[in-house]
C-alpha cells in the first residue's frame, strides 16, 4: 500500500516533468499551439546543399555568423551537391529533436517522403534560397530570391549588349533546381516577348561551378568560337571559369563575346573592373539574418511569412569600381 502511493507520486511527478519539457513544439503552420520555454536555447539543423560556389560560401558564412551572434545552437550538414545527403541529414535532424530545420533544397522534386517525416515529427521547415516542388502545407516559410525574375532581367541586359540580335550560348545551373529551372524561364520568357532575333545556339549544365563552366564554354568555343557573340551564365563562378575559356581561345570575353551572369559576388566585380565581364544581376546570399528571424518568430508562436523575398539588382561594369568596397560577398 505504502509503495503503491510512492510510485503514484512518483509517476505524477515525472509526467509534470515530461509535459514542461515539450511545451515548446511548434509547427508555426497555425496547428499546435506552443508554450515557449523562455531559457531553452534554439536548436536549428540546417541541411546545405553544398560548397559549390562562392555565393554558397557566402550564403553559409552568414548562417554560420549569425546563429553564433545570437547563441542559437546551429547543426550544420554540407550535402556536396548531392539530394541523398541532404535527405539523410534531414532525418538526422529529426531523431536529435531540432527545433526548426532550414534546407536549400539541390534540386526541385524528390522532398515528398522526408518533409511528409518532418512534419509528423511537429518540427517548423523552412526553405532557405531554392524552392522545392511540395505542397505548401509541408513547410512554414520559404525565404530566397525570385529566380524568373533574375532570368528576365539578364535576358534584358544581354539585349542591350548586343542590339537585340545575335546567337548566344547558356551555361545552365545544376540540372532540376529551381534556380536554374527559374532563371531560364524568365530569360526565355524575354526573348520570345522581346527579342526574336536573339538566338540560342547552345545551352548546357556548367553546374554551378568554375571548373565545370570553363569546361562546357570550350566546347562551345570548339564548336561555335567564330558564332558566339554573347554568354548567358546562370552564375558568376561558371562565367569566371568561361572567361579563362575565352581567353585561352584567343578572345576577349566582355568585348568579343559579351557576358550576362547572375549573383553579384566579389570576383563578379573583379572581373567586371578588368573589363571581362559586362553585367552582374544581383542574388543575395546573406539570408541568415532573415533565416533566424524565421525560425525565432515560429518557435514563440508568432505567424510567419509563406514567402519572404530578397530585394537585389543588377550592376554593371561601368560602376563597378565604385560599387567593390560596399559589397558584403
Ligand atoms: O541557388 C542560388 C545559386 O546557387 C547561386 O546563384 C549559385 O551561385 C549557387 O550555387
Amino acid at each position: 500500500m505504502k509503495f503503491k502511493k510512492v510510485m503514484a507520486l512518483v509517476l505524477t511527478g515525472a509526467m509534470v516533468l515530461s509535459i514542461a519539457g515539450c511545451a515548446a513544439k511548434n509547427t508555426g503552420d497555425g496547428g499546435d499551439t506552443a508554450t515557449p520555454v523562455e531559457d531553452k536555447k534554439l536548436v536549428v539543423g540546417y541541411a546545405q546543399l553544398g560548397a559549390e560556389s562562392e555565393w554558397r560560401t557566402a550564403c553559409t558564412n552568414s548562417v554560420k555568423e549569425e546563429a553564433e551572434k545570437r547563441g542559437i545552437e546551429l547543426k550544420f550538414s554540407d550535402a556536396q551537391q548531392k539530394q541523398e545527403n541532404q535527405i539523410k541529414a534531414i532525418r538526422s535532424f529529426i531523431a536529435q529533436g531540432v527545433d526548426v530545420i532550414g534546407v536549400s533544397p539541390v534540386v526541385e522534386s524528390g522532398w515528398e517522403t522526408v518533409f511528409k517525416e518532418v512534419k509528423d515529427a511537429g518540427i517548423p521547415l523552412v526553405l532557405v534560397d531554392r524552392k522545392a516542388d511540395v505542397s505548401e502545407d509541408l513547410y512554414t516559410s520559404y525565404l530566397g530570391s525570385d529566380f524568373v525574375e533574375e532570368g528576365r532581367k539578364a535576358a534584358d541586359e544581354l539585349a542591350a549588349l548586343i542590339g537585340g540580335k545575335g546567337n548566344i550560348v547558356e551555361l545552365q545551373g545544376t540540372v532540376g533546381s529551381s534556380a536554374a529551372v527559374g532563371r531560364q524561364e524568365g530569360f526565355l520568357e524575354k526573348l520570345a516577348e522581346k527579342y526574336p532575333d536573339i538566338k540560342i545556339i547552345k545551352s548546357q549544365t556548367g553546374d554551378f561551378t568554375r571548373a565545370k563552366g570553363k569546361e562546357v564554354m570550350e566546347a562551345f568555343l570548339k564548336s561555335d568560337g567564330e558564332n558566339i557573340d554573347a554568354l548567358f551564365s546562370h552564375n558568376d563562378d561558371m562565367a569566371i571559369g568561361a572567361i579563362q575559356a575565352i581567353e585561352e581561345y584567343g578572345k576577349k570575353p566582355g568585348e568579343d563575346i559579351k557576358i550576362v551572369s547572375v549573383d553579384a559576388v566579389k570576383g563578379a566585380f573583379e572581373a567586371m573592373i578588368a573589363g571581362k565581364l559586362n553585367v552582374t544581376v544581383e542574388c543575395n546570399p546573406l539570408l541568415g539574418p532573415q533565416f533566424f528571424d524565421v525560425c525565432e518568430d515560429i518557435v514563440a508562436g508568432k505567424s510567419v511569412q509563406k514567402l519572404i523575398p530578397s530585394e537585389e539588382g543588377v550592376f554593371r561594369q561601368d560602376t563597378a569600381a565604385q560599387d567593390l568596397p560596399n559589397r558584403k560577398y
